[in-house]
């Protein structure tokens, strides 16, 4: 079978076309960062007009990649939240359309299981079961994956995800949008010894987060200081920064791993695109004897293929009704 999948969720319109046998045949994805840029953040009518703009395009994009025509098309599947309501509205109508015209069925995905299964999209596949870390720019989540569709939530963030703690403290030094990469590229030049900062909840017994508290201690570091930071001192507070957020991150992961008893992590969401955050799972999960997985480093933030992929595994597992439907909709932002 062949899958056409779109993504748009927040500020990437991702387009995608798997097949069942095959794997991922060709993928194309427009990011929006440049255009929210100037606002210091996602506009969500900007985003929804944008992804009107360019799923079309895309889709004949992937189609031309993969030497297919619509007509090979066997299914349409789309993110159907969480996310932005009307960016998601516009990938989900623009799927259920063409699903309808092409009289396929269309498969709604949770953006969370797209991600989820991304590192099954690398060379080597992850074999079940497996300890997920999920982190991603609105969730921070520990999961056991028995299967395609067997999921246990073992701990989750009480109220920042890691990649808020990244994107907003990156705010606060100035650094712009998206926050996480330039942080993480600012750190490289700094000493992370330079700025205590706290590893909220690392010690606690269950596997939870919290990363509020961190965005709260940067702020006071910035207003102690009587004159403002110099370049190489913001370069020390983003190393500071993310060194925390890393401790906690890989912390609670091998934490998981003792109390599952599992010996593979696979790690997923835009976070998982962290330099440092993969050396320091490789090194400690190498020294446990376990491995650690991650998705190819363009598929860790939001793309198509991810949720193309994972209707494909879905539909695979059985676990979805290929029935012709009426093509009535509804997402969930
Ligand atoms: O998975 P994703 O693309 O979108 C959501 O579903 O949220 O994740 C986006 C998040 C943002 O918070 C972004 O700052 C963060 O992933 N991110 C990074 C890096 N690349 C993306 N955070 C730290 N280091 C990176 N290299
Ligand atoms: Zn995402």
């Amino acid at each position: 079978m062949i899958i056409l999948g779109f993504e748009s969720s927040c500020d990437e319109t991702g387009v995608a076309a798997v097949c069942t046998e095959r794997g991922l045949l060709a993928h194309a994805l427009h990011s929006q960062v440049a255009m929210h840029q100037e606002y210091g953040g996602v506009v969500p009518e900007l985003a929804s007009r944008d992804h009107i703009r360019r799923a079309l395009p895309l889709t004949r994009e992937v189609l031309d990649k993969a030497g297919l025509s619509l007509g090979d098309v066997d299914a349409v599947a789309y993110t159907a939240g969480p996310g932005l309501a009307g960016a998601l509205l516009v990938g989900a109508s623009v799927a259920q359309s063409l699903a309808w015209a092409l009289e396929v069925p269309a498969v709604p995905v949770h953006h969370l299981e797209g991600h989820l299964l991304s590192p099954l999209l690398a060379d080597p596949v992850p074999e079940f079961p497996f300890v997920a870390l999920l982190v991603s720019g609105g969730h921070t989540q520990l999961m056991r994956v028995d299967g395609v569709g067997s999921y246990e939530l073992l701990g989750e963030t009480l109220d920042d995800a890691a990649g808020e703690a990244f994107d907003k403290t990156a705010k606060l030094l100035g650094l712009g949008y998206p926050g996480g990469p330039a942080l993480s590229r600012l750190a490289q030049q700094g000493d992370a010894s330079q700025y205590q900062l706290p590893r909220p909840m690392l010690r606690s017994q269950d596997l939870d987060f919290s990363f509020s508290g961190l965005k709260t201690a940067v702020l006071t570091k910035v207003r102690a200081q009587k004159t403002p930071l110099s370049d190489q001192q913001m370069a020390d507070l983003a190393a500071a920064t993310e060194e925390a957020i890393v401790d906690v991150l890989a912390g609670k992961a091998l934490k998981a791993m003792k109390q599952t008893g599992l010996r593979r992590l696979v790690v997923a969401g835009g976070v998982g695109a962290n330099r440092l955050l993969r050396e320091r799972l490789v090194g400690t999960m190498e020294k446990r004897g376990g491995k650690v997985f991650f998705p190819p480093l363009e598929l860790c933030t939001d793309n198509g293929a991810m949720i193309a992929h994972a209707a494909a595994l879905r539909i695979k597992a059985g676990l979805e009704r290929l029935e012709p439907t009426n093509h009535a909709f509804t997402v969930r932002p």
